[in-house]
């Protein structure tokens, strides 16, 4: 039997190849299976837990969409729409507050770090963004959630609010439980500058992350730039357990080959750096440049986009208020 998918993700400045390789990538393989049923969404209402640009938004909501489709998302398959356009998930996320105790917001290590050591200044949005994940999952039943391994925890949040919500209405398996699909393997790329930490949007640097928008060029001197260490590469993936760098690169060298850590460590068994990134520039080069080609195109396609959100706003507006209209009666509304 085919899955039920749904996945977002925020439009909050350039995608990178850790959103590809941790998410993204696996959106298109499960929007590929033809059994599968899949719903992918732009999460503007999250992007606002912190300050945003309105200009800078609207152009980031549409990038989005452009890079979804840029990567191989089907919208006549798949449905791909904004978040802000179906009003059942910013109305649930209230009613699943109403469920979800302090105390399990407070173990979420998300807020923590993205709040930083001033807490208080946090929005009260960025404490309460798992509840709308939850609320955006439930909504669709996804049986099946692809994610990050960052997201994990967030994932087992939405199955205790799902439970509780379930308990105590004694509505048995209303709420679906959704489990969280993560690659076992590279669902972490690091930093290119910094091998103990994530890649990621928000790290000052542009050398520390290649961009999907980035061009060959780009790519090229990222990689050149990218940190090392001073000894050839191993015969065994135990031996780079201290070695962060050198693990990453052959991890997301892997992953773009669509291969493993232990074939890809076979292969350049005593090499050299200097020889092995000139293998990951080709490889890189070869996945990243057209899909960086098509999105620039399609970000000149507004009206293109701006269809698709449409289009998709139609489909999940029509699952997620007949959703809505079920929790009401249960609620006593
Ligand atoms: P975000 O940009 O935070 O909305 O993330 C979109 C998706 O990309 C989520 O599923 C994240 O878990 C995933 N993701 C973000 N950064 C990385 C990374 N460095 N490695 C792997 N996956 C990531
Ligand atoms: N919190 C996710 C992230 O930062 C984005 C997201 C919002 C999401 N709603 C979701 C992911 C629902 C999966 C399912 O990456």
């Amino acid at each position: 039997m085919g899955k039920k998918i749904f996945s977002g993700v925020q439009p909050t400045g350039n995608l990178h190849l850790g959103n590809y390789l941790g998410a993204i990538k696996n959106f298109v393989a499960l929007n590929n299976d033809k059994e599968n049923q899949c719903v992918f969404c732009v999460v503007d209402l999250h992007a606002i837990t912190v300050k945003q640009d309105p200009r800078e938004l609207r152009n980031n909501i549409r990038k989005i969409v452009a890079i979804f489709v840029a990567s191989g998302i089907d919208p006549k398959k798949s449905i791909i729409f904004k978040q802000s356009t179906v009003p059942a998930h910013a109305e649930f996320a209230w009613i699943l507050s109403c469920i979800a105790r302090m105390g399990w917001l407070n173990r979420m290590t998300q807020f923590k770090e993205k709040a930083g050591k001033d807490k208080e200044k946090a929005s009260v949005g960025l404490y309460s963004y798992p509840i709308l994940m939850a609320a955006d999952i439930l909504l669709y039943e996804a049986s099946h959630v692809p994610v990050g391994e960052d997201q994990k925890q967030h994932l087992e949040l939405c199955r205790d609010i799902a439970q509780k919500f379930n308990n105590d209405f004694e509505v048995e398996n209303f709420l679906k439980n959704p489990e969280p699909l993560i690659l076992k393997e590279f669902s972490r790329i690091m930093s290119l500058k910094d091998g103990t930490k994530k890649m990621s949007k928000s790290e000052p640097s542009d050398l520390s992350r290649i961009n999907l928008t980035d061009d060959k060029d780009s790519i090229i001197n990222k990689i050149k730039k990218a940190k090392t260490d001073s000894l050839p590469l191993p015969s065994n993936s135990r031996d780079l357990e201290q070695r962060p760098e050198a693990k990453n690169l052959l991890g997301i060298y892997s992953s773009l080959n669509n291969s493993t850590l232990d074939k890809t460590i076979q292969t350049f068994e005593g090499k050299n750096f200097s020889e092995f990134k000139e293998k990951l520039t080709q490889v890189l080069v070869e996945k990243i440049d057209p899909i960086s080609k098509e999105i620039k195109k399609l970000m000149n396609e507004k009206d293109f986009l701006d269809k698709i959100i449409e289009e998709g706003h139609e489909k999940a507006d029509n699952i997620a208020s007949k959703k809505v209209k079920k929790i009401h009666e249960i609620i006593g509304f």
